[in-house]
């Protein structure tokens, strides 16, 4: 019998009922990876693709229920073309590898993004994904590919409008949970955690409504040298906090 998430928390000694439901992750330092070790910057995202892999089932195994990892931002389309194709190319192959064992993991997978600006072929596949995970709910793995904070709220708001255009709704019924409901994957609940690899201390454009209230935890470990050990130091990070949300908590 598989080891249940309760007790492999209690041997990381992390407390099992404080397990954060949703952890989202700025994978950052692949190109300072690969340049420490004298490779292609491309060879560094592909060991954190690995690394994205090993955490998405170490984080299942712990008992996280929502994983958003931040791929590709909406600002990454400037890189040189070059490195741009290879991570196209490289999301395409990782999904096309992985699909089979994320669903016989019961792993349901988001994509969250404009996608419609993706290439067709990998635009495909993530759609494909999608739907052929939907009736999953061990665990939610959500992509934020051509991803931006901004440009998430923007479509949000354009949808909104377009309700308002149709006399669906007047400007009084905007509140802050009719912006929620239109973000790209509302049935996700907020980040509790958001954790950022590579030392930056920034969000670039990540995630901006929804980590209001997250705790946040930097490493200076580059994304491929993420393993276990660093997401159970998070995670045991994340349950030394106290969470206020504006409140005197004594
Ligand atoms: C993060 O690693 C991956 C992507 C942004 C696609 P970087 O490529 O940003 O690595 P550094 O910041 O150059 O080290
Ligand atoms: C954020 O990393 C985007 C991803 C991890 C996909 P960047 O490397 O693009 O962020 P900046 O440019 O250092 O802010
Ligand atoms: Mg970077």
């Amino acid at each position: 019998m598989p080891t249940d998430s309760t007790t492999l928390a209690l041997e990381a000694g992390l407390d099992p009922a404080r397990i954060p439901a949703h952890i989202a992750i700025i994978m950052d330092g692949n190109g300072r990876w690969a340049r420490a070790q004298g490779k292609e910057r491309l060879e560094g995202h592909w060991e954190g693709y690995r690394t994205l892999k090993n955490t998405v089932y170490a984080a299942d195994a712990l008992g996280v229920r929502y994983l958003t990892a931040y791929g590709f931002s909406s600002e990454n389309w400037v890189r040189p073309e070059y490195e741009v194709d290879g991570l196209m190319n490289l999301m395409l192959r990782a999904m096309q590898a992985e699909i089979e064992e994320l669903i016989e993991s019961g792993v349901r997978v988001r994509v969250s993004g404009r996608l419609h600006e993706l290439p067709p072929d990998l635009r495909a596949e993530f759609e494909s994904a999608m739907e052929r995970t939907t009736h999953l709910h061990r665990m939610t793995f959500n992509l934020a590919i051509n991803y931006g904070g901004r440009a998430e709220v923007v479509d949000s708001v354009r949808h909104i409008a377009e309700m308002a255009l149709r006399g669906e709704i007047t400007p009084d019924d905007i509140d802050e949970r009719m912006i929620s409901a239109h973000l790209y994957s509302p049935h996700i609940p907020d980040p509790d955690l958001l954790v950022r690899t590579a030392g930056e201390l920034r969000l670039s454009n990540f995630l901006l409504w929804e980590t209001a209230y997250s705790e946040i935890y930097v490493t200076p470990t580059c994304w491929p040298d993420f393993d276990r050990d660093h997401l159970i130091a998070a995670i045991a990070d994340y349950q030394r906090r106290v969470r206020k949300f504006g409140a005197v908590v004594e």
